[in-house]
């Protein structure tokens, strides 16, 4: 599938999305990571090409096709380096968008050697990872657009609307795990957008083309882009 631009709403805008799950190294041949399929972070980076922005990629471990020669793509694996490589490039953005599931521990040491075998338990010890939104939130440039995402299983708008607060978001995206055809690995989602402002809106569920579109269509109604 190629993308068109087919609008220049965006045309000369640089963007960051950080997008995909994150893989905690333990040993040479093992990590903890999650369920994320980067298919909304994809679309994402798509629908801004389609109109006309600059878009820098920093993925984690992904297993969709994409013709990355479309984006700045930097493939990544741990969140230390989503967060050298996103730290780097933050400075120059318009608009970042942080769709990475990114894990929230990591273990505190990288065996050298596989792990063997031993004991019938085995107990790991993790070390929390850095907060790549919340970091780079705290350094916010004027006029940059900050976009966070939410997956809750509990208080839902409460906790997504703490999380925009707490990482200095312009709007926040959040999936809503309750509605069928929403989550993760799946080409659907319904979401609801808060902004800061306090003006919220949901979508029904769409595909993720779609809800691209919409989140996008959002930043117009951030007040330092108008
Ligand atoms: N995020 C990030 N770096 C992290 C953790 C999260 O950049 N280490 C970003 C995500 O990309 C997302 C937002 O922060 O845009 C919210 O992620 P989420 O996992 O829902 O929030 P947490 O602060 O990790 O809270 P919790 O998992 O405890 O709900
Ligand atoms: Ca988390």
């Amino acid at each position: 599938e190629e993308f068109f631009v087919v609008k220049s709403d965006f045309k000369g805008k640089k963007v960051l999305i950080t997008m995909g799950p994150t893989q905690e190294a333990l040993d040479p041949v093992r990590y903890i990571s999650n369920h994320s399929s980067g298919k909304m972070g994809v679309a994402l980076a798509n629908a801004f090409l389609s109109r006309g922005a600059e878009v820098f990629v920093v993925s984690g471990p992904i297993s969709l096709k994409v013709n990355k020669s479309n984006f700045h793509w930097q493939d990544v694996k741990s969140a230390k380096e989503m967060f050298e490589v996103a730290s780097k490039i933050h400075n120059q953005m318009d608009i970042c968008v942080f769709a990475a599931a990114v894990a929230d521990y990591a273990p505190a040491e990288i065996a050298p050697e596989k792990i063997k075998k031993s004991d019938t338990k085995l107990s790991i010890s993790l070390v929390k990872n850095v907060d790549i939104a919340a970091k780079l939130g705290s350094n916010k440039k004027q006029n940059q657009v900050h976009i966070g995402f939410a997956l809750e299983t509990e208080n839902e708008a409460e906790n997504a609307q703490s999380k925009l607060a707490k990482k200095n978001f312009d709007m926040i995206v959040l999936n809503s795990m309750k509605e069928s055809g929403a989550g993760f690995q799946v080409d659907t989602n319904k979401v609801h957008i808060f902004h800061a402002s306090g003006f919220a809106v949901q979508s029904e569920v769409e595909s993720k083309n779609k809800i691209a579109a919409l989140i996008i269509d959002q930043i117009k109604n951030i007040p330092v882009w108008v």
